[in-house]
């Protein structure tokens, strides 16, 4: 097993597609690392420079203690499950699986009559070690079907089995699951965080899904434009986005963004203002964009985890409430300035009503207007 790191990786697409710009990044031995980010942003291309598959224009990529960018892909030791999985049509489930295991192992020898014996004790290793693939991953009953004969999961599935089946260094991941309607993909999530507890493959896993990516990694990588924004846990990487990229792009419904400057110790918006959080070094003046996560704001009449003050109240007219079960989305205007709030069912709240809502002063994101960058 194996860490996988990129050390200044650049890729370059013909002349001047930057798909991937100075990309620095540790993947520890056994972790699972999410690489997200919007369409475009550079994910599959620095898996497939894992992979081998593209060359890197500059830089290192190291899987383990080896330099890999002259390494043929084959060597690598990897195996790679993609968006588009491609099972072998004619070959039934057993023979998908065992494909991969049979080319590597058996080649070379299986025809000599020396070599039988030792050609006889593969084939019954990797009969042994299909069968309890397709155990982890509940597709033994379908061992003897074609892939035409299963379902979209089912299929999804033994294309796992035949990556998890070779026991490689590094599991790459793209986007495995979209092809899955909703509640598989959240079942099958489930199954592949169990598979990594399990097997504790290094595991480079490639998704636009924020939730997913919230939702999996240990640790998760947020890309843009080719460049890497951030890298930390989940529950962090919330907390404490870098910048308001990062910060609008996880959660859901996202942070609500406001125009706002520092006064006299408060964030000061066209139509409200809220003091800057304890310890923030933000300087009297600047201008900056004030972030507040939905679910940060609060009916003032429901039970709230702080106290309601005059600094943290803010008169709110209701526009529209989405039910969504456990709450409501809420579009809401202070003045003329429109937020999303996610508000407890319990709320006695109608559209078109005004109410007192309260804002969690202490979780207020500040960014500079500029950098975009967070002040904290
Ligand atoms: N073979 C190629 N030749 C030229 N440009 C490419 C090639 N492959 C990808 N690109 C470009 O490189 C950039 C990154 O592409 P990449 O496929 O890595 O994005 P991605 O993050 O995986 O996006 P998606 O979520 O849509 O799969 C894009 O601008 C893309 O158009
Ligand atoms: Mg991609």
């Amino acid at each position: 097993m194996a860490g996988v790191a990129f050390k200044s990786v650049t890729k370059v697409y013909g002349k001047d597609v930057k798909a991937v710009d100075n990309l620095n990044l540790d993947i520890r031995d056994q972790e699972f690392m999410v690489l997200v980010g919007p369409s475009g942003c550079g994910k599959t291309t620095a898996l497939r420079m894992i992979a081998g598959l593209e060359e890197a224009t500059a830089g290192d990529i190291m899987i383990g203690e080896v330099r890999v960018n002259d390494v043929p892909p084959k060597d690598r030791d990897i195996a790679m499950v993609f968006q588009n999985y491609a099972l072998y049509p004619h070959m039934n489930v057993y023979d998908n699986i065992a494909f991969g295991l049979r080319l590597r192992e058996l080649k070379g020898f299986v025809w000599q009559i020396s070599h039988m014996a030792e050609a006889k004790r593969v084939k019954e290793d990797i009969d042994k070690r299909v069968k309890e693939v397709a155990r982890m991953l509940d597709i033994e009953k379908y061992l003897h079907r074609k892939p035409k004969e299963l379902s979209g999961g089912q299929r999804q599935r033994v294309a796992l089995a035949r990556a998890i089946v070779r026991k490689p260094k590094v599991f790459l991941m793209d986007e495995p699951l979209s092809n899955l309607d909703a509640k598989l993909r959240v079942q099958t999530r489930a199954e592949l965080i169990r598979l990594h507890r399990q097997l504790g493959i290094t595991t480079v896993y490639v998704t636009h899904d924020q939730v997913e990516a919230m939702t999996m990694g240990q640790r998760m990588a947020i890309m843009r434009d080719g460049v890497l924004q951030q890298c930390d846990e989940p529950e962090l990487v919330y907390q404490y986005p870098a910048n308001k990229f990062v910060a609008g792009f996880i959660g859901s419904p996202p942070m609500n963004f406001i125009d706002a400057v520092i006064q006299d110790g408060h964030v000061v918006t066209a139509d409200f203002r809220l003091p800057v959080p304890a310890g923030n070094p933000v300087a009297n003046g600047k201008k900056v964009t004030l972030g507040i996560r939905p679910e940060d704001i609060f009916d003032a009449n429901l039970t709230m985890n702080f106290a309601k003050t005059p600094e943290n109240t803010v008169m709110v007219k209701i526009d529209v409430l989405e039910p969504l079960g456990p709450e409501y989305v809420a579009y809401i205007a202070i003045g003329k300035t429109n937020l999303v709030a996610t508000i407890d069912n319990e709320t006695k709240v109608k559209e078109n009503q005004t109410a007192e809502f309260c804002v969690n002063i202490d979780r207020i994101h500040i960014f500079d207007a500029e950098t975009e960058q967070a002040i904290r």
